[in-house]
């Protein structure tokens, strides 16, 4: 299975759906961006603390599986210089639509998150990579390669699932029926039998990937990150999502190299 291309064309269907993740921003949040102020997120709901940016004039910034018209404008309207590395086309397309309607210069690349080699080491001062390393079944790589395009003293600003997310039976879940059933990490691969691998190759969805905190938080830190700000969150209410009624089920970190 070929996850990469499979997980490509489900990201450019989300985007032909609306699909929360893809749509756009409109002019006004740009035009406040330009005066510095904006609200752009890691995670579900709660907004990336404005001191966990560095000075965003001029700083060379990779937004990573972050396309989608949403974080990489975002970013350029508040005075970054803007890379966006992102596997959907159609994603890249949304960053591209927001970029020449108010007037933005942003970089967009389509690649592999956990394949960085294009960029030389050291090339910039920010990455912002919110919650999509779900799509990927190696997580390590990520890190090692923001570590090495960060320049020393660049902040790693990152959002991802807490693995209990991918804990239980599906099917039993979506009916509020939180039922332990898959062992951690979990692969959509490995857990699932091949007729409901094909259901979701069908049904178009993504292939998702249940990372253990020791390879999000620890693989940060043996990247050679220096972890400096830590929270949680969890869907609205109204998305009537089973486990957020119990705990939080994302983390967003911030990382210095
Ligand atoms: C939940 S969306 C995140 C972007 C969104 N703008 C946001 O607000 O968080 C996940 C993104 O990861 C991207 N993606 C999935 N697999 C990828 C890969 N292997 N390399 C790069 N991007 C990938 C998808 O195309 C999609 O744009």
């Amino acid at each position: 299975m070929d996850v990469r291309s499979h997980n490509r064309d489900a990201w450019d269907r989300n985007v032909d759906e609306g699909n929360r993740w893809t749509q756009a921003v409109n002019s006004e949040v740009i035009s406040k961006a330009r005066h510095g102020t904006f609200e752009i997120l890691l995670t579900p709901q709660k907004p990336v603390p404005m001191e966990w940016f560095p000075q965003l004039g001029g700083m060379p910034t990779l937004c990573l599986a972050s396309a989608g018209g949403q974080q990489a404008p975002i970013l350029a309207a508040a005075g970054a210089a803007v890379t966006v590395v992102d596997n959907s086309p159609k994603q890249l397309e949304q960053d591209r639509f927001v970029a020449q309607r108010d007037g933005l210069e942003i970089n967009t690349v389509e690649g592999d998150m956990a394949d960085l080699s294009r960029f030389p080491d050291n090339t910039f001062g920010l990455v912002f990579h919110p919650c999509s390393n779900c799509y990927v079944p190696d997580v390590i790589a990520v890190w090692q390669e923001c570590h090495r395009v960060l320049r020393p003293g660049g902040v790693l600003l990152t959002g991802f699932v807490n693995p209990v997310r991918y804990l239980f039976d599906d099917e039993r879940k979506e009916n509020g029926n939180l039922q332990l059933r898959y062992r951690l990490p979990y692969s959509d691969l490995e857990h699932l039998d091949d007729s409901h691998v094909q259901k979701i190759v069908n049904s178009g969805r993504a292939l998702e990937f249940g990372h253990t905190l020791q390879d999000q938080i620890g693989g940060q830190l043996n990247a050679g990150f220096m972890l400096t700000g830590l929270f949680e969150d969890e869907y609205k209410e109204s998305d009537d999502d089973p486990v957020s009624r119990y705990m939080s089920t994302f983390i967003a970190t911030r990382a210095v190299r």
